[in-house]
């Protein structure tokens, strides 16, 4: 079976929805001369090291290492793994988490989930919910992953600090080290230096680096997203499989063959061409919806940016909204369809679920539910995405779709990736630093002197 995500742009274009809302030819055309400009600059900074996560699937050394630390913990059988961690330090985990385990994970039995524990991912700083997750998810049967690039990061530490004074007191400082996990800057000299560093030399944690040159919100697949994935029992190989494959297609500058550039040229267009500055990811699945999330701040944090790389106000981004089909249908869709056409609905699609449904030749007396007798959800759902696709036409709404064959690791991995060179390609194109974000940096100082800390 083929296993490649298919990306359809077709009702993006002038031809399904007008010039006036629709991307022409010529408009792709005359963009195509700076894609390759930039394509030819995100070759050079991927090959001089500058930006690292386009390769970051290639380092089997770390992979082996991540899969050999989660066998030795796994062999503990803890119930659960807690992850402390915010922004690109714990979307990743929450996409790959809703994506590739049950549904209903952390409900099943131990059994029913194959011996790996339970995910918590502690991505905010509500005393309720952090106190709760304490109670679940005791010391002694709990692996805590903590999770700061920066290792300094507030909402993070203060979470570590509960949960070091928790295992001190419950199981002693000696047990630190088999319940605590930390993922964090490496150790070098030109790195930041990173609070978890001494953290981990007092308690002598097992510990793995997120490089230099991997900003938080391209950091999935490296340990910050793939130890817990590995921890799960997720397939780390197919992952990284999926990564090479899109990698590949993303080879050249030709936006007729590389569909990260092309996604990246659409959504660009749209926004200045068209006036569409919301891009709306649209998930036609549960499992895929939390990656509309981690989409959300990669496209947010990358590209809203007040200054262009040449210094001028700019003020530049789209604002990534998140929408799940069917149910947003009966919310949001309303509004898509009838409001201001200023969005790029961005749908992600899967052609097949991992189970068929069928909906039973039931309550036979009632004729007019006779459409839905002995079909199946599945059909119900792919007639509300295509009926759902076909009104936003109806509309003169450009649509950019992403289908996956099935979700699996490897798909999602292609996912992932894709967003990410569009978003690198995307970057270029709006003249931005792509990899800062001196915006959230400023909102971290500020909190931390209102605390009382250093600013
Ligand atoms: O993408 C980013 O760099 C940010 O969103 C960070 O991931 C987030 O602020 C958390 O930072 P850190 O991992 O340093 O704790």
């Amino acid at each position: 079976m083929n296993l490649d995500i298919r990306i359809d742009v077709s009702r993006a274009r002038d031809a399904a929805v007008g010039r006036e809302h629709g991307i022409t030819r010529a408009e792709l055309d005359k963009l195509q001369p700076r894609v390759s400009d930039a394509h030819a600059i995100l070759q050079r900074e991927r090959a001089e090291g500058q930006y690292g996560f386009w390769d970051l699937y290639k380092q089997s050394g770390v992979f082996d290492d991540v899969k050999a630390a989660a066998a030795r913990f796994a062999q503990k059988g803890y119930d659960n793994l807690v992850v402390l961690g915010i922004g690109g330090s714990s979307l990743g985990t929450i996409a790959l988490g809703a994506a590739l385990l049950s549904p209903y994970h952390n409900l099943l039995s131990k059994g029913g989930r194959k011996g790996a524990p339970r995910l918590f991912v502690m991505d905010n700083i509500d005393p309720t919910v952090f106190r709760e997750m304490m109670r679940i998810c005791p010391p002694k049967k709990t692996l805590y992953n903590v999770i700061s690039k920066s290792g300094g990061t507030a909402e993070t530490m203060s979470q570590l600090m509960i949960v070091v004074d928790a295992i001190e007191k419950k199981l002693g400082s000696g047990a630190m080290k088999d319940h605590v996990v930390v993922t964090t800057n490496p150790r070098r000299s030109d790195a930041p230096p990173s609070l978890l560093h001494p953290v981990a030399d007092e308690y002598g944690l097992t510990e793995f680096a997120v490089p230099l040159n991997v900003g938080g919100r391209f950091s999935v697949f490296s340990p910050v997203g793939m130890f817990p994935a590995a921890m799960l029992g997720m397939d780390l190989d197919a992952i990284r499989n999926g990564c090479a494959a899109m990698d590949q297609r993303c080879a050249d500058a030709d936006l007729k063959s590389n569909p990260a550039y092309l996604r990246a040229a659409i959504q660009y267009l749209a926004d200045v061409n068209k006036g569409k500055s919301i891009s709306v990811m649209l998930a036609y699945a549960n499992g895929l919806y939390s990656i509309a999330d981690w989409y959300r701040q990669l496209w947010a944090e990358s590209l809203g940016k007040r200054y262009s790389l040449d210094g001028e106000e700019v003020f530049a981004g789209q604002t990534p909204v998140k929408a799940l089909g069917a149910t947003d249908q009966h919310s949001q869709i309303q509004l898509y369809r009838e409001g201001p056409n200023d969005k790029l609905i961005n749908t992600l699609e899967t052609r097949k679920f991992a189970r068929t449904l069928r909906i039973p030749p039931t309550l036979t007396s009632i004729a007019q539910l006779e459409y839905l007798r002995g079909a199946s959800m599945n059909k119900l759902m792919a007639a509300e995405l295509q009926g759902t696709l076909d009104a936003l036409r109806l509309s003169q709404r450009p649509v950019s779709r992403i289908i996956l064959p099935q979700i699996n690791a490897h798909t999602v991995a292609q996912v992932l990736y894709l967003l990410e060179v569009e978003t690198a390609m995307a970057g270029r194109l709006y003249n931005v630093n792509t990899f800062d974000q001196p915006g959230v940096e400023e909102g971290k100082k500020i909190a931390r002197k209102l605390m009382g800390g250093e600013g």
